[in-house]
């Protein structure tokens, strides 16, 4: 891959974005989320596309001025880095460090292993086995990694690892704590330990997380998940693995009930073994019937949110990141999977489509106190 550009690129970035080094941009909404976080000794930051970000001046200022860290949404991932083997695309994801950089932001990686957007050539490679597995690990950890590292210094190293308990969206067909993906199939249960100890041998310094989704309502499924991926958790740790973090997706829905107690202990047990955890796709997806009009849906998934995200902040959890700050950008509305079956478009982001800010954005102003 070229030379690392990153360091000077991301210089440039302080004047294309004309900001000077570290403070954000002039605030379009009053107390900024990012503010209000650091004022609590929080940190607030939210995911975002190189291409909106382009296209968008008010989208622009928006994200700069809310967000202390900035998750590539899709810029970061295997297909779109390295699409064909050996071939790199890394221009999107130095726009963001750019933007980052001008914005005073840290970037956050997401994501190394996943099931889910892997290129043919990958796909066939881990079908050889493990040996051809392991090595196209290595490469493509120690390529990206390095050329990222002066501006990427937390990745989430392995995606949505736990299968999905009975009774949960899309139900593991098969037996275990791990979901089916073509990983485990090549490299076997020891993947998630191997892609650890891979993305540490790249650098000894970087903060490595595993991230998954689904363990924050108090139904069955969502303990059976805690529960899977404590197991999971204990059991690197007594390996001595390297992993420093917990990344919940909370992608939230409002149709499964949520009760503090049982998350809060979640949390604490995660935080007893010396791991930092964090909200790393926060937002909302509504109850299926359409609720009667948008003020109350505003309302009533405020208030659902804004004891979800105090619960967070009471367990332990320091870093809260939205998947995206607008509903007019959100997967929830363009991904037929999950948006709303009566056509609505789901309100579950801090802003809507016209970018106006929403109670949404209040009751985290509210739960960062
Ligand atoms: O940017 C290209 C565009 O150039 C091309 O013309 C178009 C045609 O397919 O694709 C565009 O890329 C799309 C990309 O989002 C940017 O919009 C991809 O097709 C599409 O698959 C991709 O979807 C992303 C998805 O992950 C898969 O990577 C969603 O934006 C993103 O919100 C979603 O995020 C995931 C997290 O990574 C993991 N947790 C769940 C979450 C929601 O599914």
């Amino acid at each position: 891959m070229a030379g690392s550009t990153w360091g000077r690129r991301a210089a440039l970035g302080l004047m294309a974005a004309g900001c000077t080094p570290g403070r954000p941009p002039a605030q379009p909404h009053g107390p900024s989320l990012r503010a209000a976080a650091r004022a609590r000794g929080l940190v607030f930051g939210t995911a975002a596309q190189a291409a909106l970000l382009r296209q968008d001046a008010a989208l622009r200022a928006l994200v700069a001025a809310e967000a202390e860290v900035l998750v590539p949404e899709y810029e970061a991932k295997w297909g779109p880095v390295q699409p064909r083997e050996g071939e790199w695309n890394l221009a999107p994801l130095q726009e963001l460090a750019s933007f980052a950089a001008g914005a005073g932001q840290r970037l956050r990686g997401h994501c190394l292993v996943w099931h889910e957007g892997n290129p043919d050539w990958l796909l066939a490679a881990l079908a050889e086995g493990p040996a051809r597995a392991r090595r196209v690990m290595e490469d493509h950890f120690r390529a990206l990694l390095g050329a990222t590292a002066p501006v990427m210094r937390e990745w989430d190293v392995v995606n949505e690892m736990i299968a999905n308990p009975p009774g949960s969206d899309n139900p593991s067909p098969t037996p275990g704590d791990l979901r089916d993906t073509p990983w485990l199939r090549a490299l076997g249960p020891g993947y998630v330990e191997l892609a650890l100890r891979t993305a540490r041998q790249a650098d000894r310094t970087l903060r490595l997380t595993l991230n998954d989704y689904g363990m924050e309502a108090d139904t069955p499924w969502a303990a059976e998940k805690r529960a899977r991926l404590l197991r999971l958790v204990r059991a690197l740790l007594d390996r001595g693995a390297p992993l420093d973090a917990i990344g919940l997706q909370a992608h939230l829905q409002m149709r499964e009930p949520f009760r503090p107690e049982p998350f809060i202990a979640f949390l604490r047990e995660l935080r007893s073994l010396g791991l930092s955890v964090s909200l790393t796709e926060l937002d909302v997806r509504e109850p299926d019937l359409l609720a009667p009009g948008i003020a109350e849906r505003d309302a009533l998934m405020a208030a659902y949110l804004e004891q979800v995200v105090r619960a967070a902040i009471e367990g332990g959890v320091r870093t809260v990141i939205t998947w995206g700050l607008t509903d007019r950008d959100s997967w929830l509305v363009s991904m037929p999977a999950v948006a709303r079956p009566d056509g609505a478009a789901t309100r579950g982001h801090p802003y809507d489509a016209e970018l106006r800010p929403k109670p949404f954005r209040d009751a985290l102003l509210r739960a960062f106190g």
